[in-house]
């Protein structure tokens, strides 16, 4: 079971904006991509970077913390942490590339509602 949420309003969003919201205790995020809106887990399934505070380039957001980049249309993993040093070798043979959970949304007039899975 799952249920629709309200989680903004469009005048809220202009193109490329993102942002966080709570939704059931969890940390979702919220972007708007042209004129259509994505929901994503705001977690980076690193090390939990907030990719509300990261960067958004087109559909791609880039976690602030290591470099991580996500589609947030589908969640999948674009590139899995930055850069080709010592460190981030050992990163990806302790950890390897995992999607962030994307969430339907829908808009009902200027609201923007989030599809939540009931046991979140
Ligand atoms: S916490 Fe996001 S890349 Fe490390």
């Amino acid at each position: 079971m799952s249920s629709w949420i309200e989680v903004g309003k469009t005048d809220e969003f202009v193109k490329g904006a993102m942002k966080e919201v709570v939704v059931k205790g969890q940390e979702i995020l919220l972007v708007r991509v042209g004129d259509n809106y994505y929901a994503s887990d705001n977690r980076c399934p690193h090390m939990g970077g907030k990719l509300s505070l990261g960067r958004l380039d087109g559909a791609i957001v880039t976690c602030p913390r290591h470099g991580s980049q996500f589609d947030v249309t589908d969640g999948n993993v674009v590139q899995w942490l930055k850069g080709t040093g010592l460190l981030t070798t050992l990163g990806k043979m302790f950890k390897s590339p995992r999607p962030i959970s994307t969430y339907p949304v829908k808009l009902e007039d200027d609201r923007i509602m989030v599809q939540i899975p009931d046991s979140m």
